[in-house]
């Protein structure tokens, strides 16, 4: 069994809209539902879990029914960070062994491609990412605000989500994490990369599209990215129309 973690328990500060950024409207739909679509279409994924942030969990379930997503077997409260609110999706899968993926809700461009990849490295690896190489060379700089190192950019990648695990794997390295009052992480493969630094993460290529709506401008970014990629879905074909076009007696402009 494979199941596809949707992590919505933030509240989108940095976006600043007044409500979690995973409920604004982008092209016709909140952000969360776009992402949602994407796992309940793939045929790799069999049950979803949605957390999302306290005080709009109903926000998210209503979103859910109306769209009559199938595989979305729970929507519950997220927890007080992202780490947190992975720690409670562990506990709302328990102990049974299967395949998770967590995804950031923001992330509405995810494609089927990225998730198919990461379910098949489950195969081989217990922990698996998704990254990007970075165009831009990364500086490393000190509280001074000065250069303390430029890395070598061939061997830098930019994370992005889904980060897929074996669920014993997973659950053991946040179980350790627990013992650590230090414990502090951004994302799940960091936490598997400290406290568990024997099991080998594999990466797989991101994507441009898969943006993380961070920042105001990240909305528009998507906004124009979900209109190119209408503009590119075949239209469903009007069998009349095509029939027309086809013997030449109306000319029939497709797309556009
Ligand atoms: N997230 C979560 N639980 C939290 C915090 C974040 O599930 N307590 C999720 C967010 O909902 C988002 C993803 O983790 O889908 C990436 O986090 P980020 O972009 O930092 O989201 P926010 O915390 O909402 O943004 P901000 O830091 O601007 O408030």
């Amino acid at each position: 069994r494979t199941v596809a973690v949707v992590l919505a328990g933030g509240t989108g500060s940095r976006v600043g809209l007044g409500i979690p950024k995973q409920l604004v409207k982008i092209a016709g739909k909140p952000i969360i539902e776009h992402t949602i679509a994407v796992f309940e279409a793939a045929p790799e994924i069999d049950d979803i879990l949605v957390l999302m942030a306290p005080g709009y969990v109903d926000d998210a379930r209503a979103i859910v029914e109306a769209a009559g997503f199938r595989k979305v077997r729970q929507v519950l409260p997220g927890g007080g960070t992202r780490s947190d609110t992975t720690r409670l999706a562990l506990e709302a899968i328990g102990p049974e062994d299967c395949n998770i993926l967590f995804h950031d809700a923001v992330r509405p461009l995810l494609s089927g491609r990225i998730v198919r990849e990461c379910v098949n490295a489950l195969w081989t690896y217990q922990a698996v990412d998704v990254a990007i190489p970075s165009a831009d060379t990364i500086v490393e700089v000190g509280e001074d605000d000065c250069i303390t190192g430029i890395p070598v950019r061939s061997r830098l990648r930019r994370g992005q989500t889904p980060q897929a695990f074996r669920s014993g794997t997973i659950r053991e390295a946040y179980r350790r994490a627990a013992d650590d009052p230090h414990f502090a992480a951004t994302d799940d493969c960091g936490v598997v990369l400290r406290y568990l630094p024997e099991v080998p993460i594999r990466v797989i290529d991101g994507a441009d599209e898969n943006i993380k709506v961070t920042h105001p401008v990240d909305v528009h970014l998507v906004d124009k990215l979900f209109q190119l990629a209408a503009a590119r879905a075949p239209r469903p074909v009007d069998e009349h129309r095509y029939t027309e076009e086809l013997t030449g007696r109306t000319l029939v402009v497709f797309g556009g």
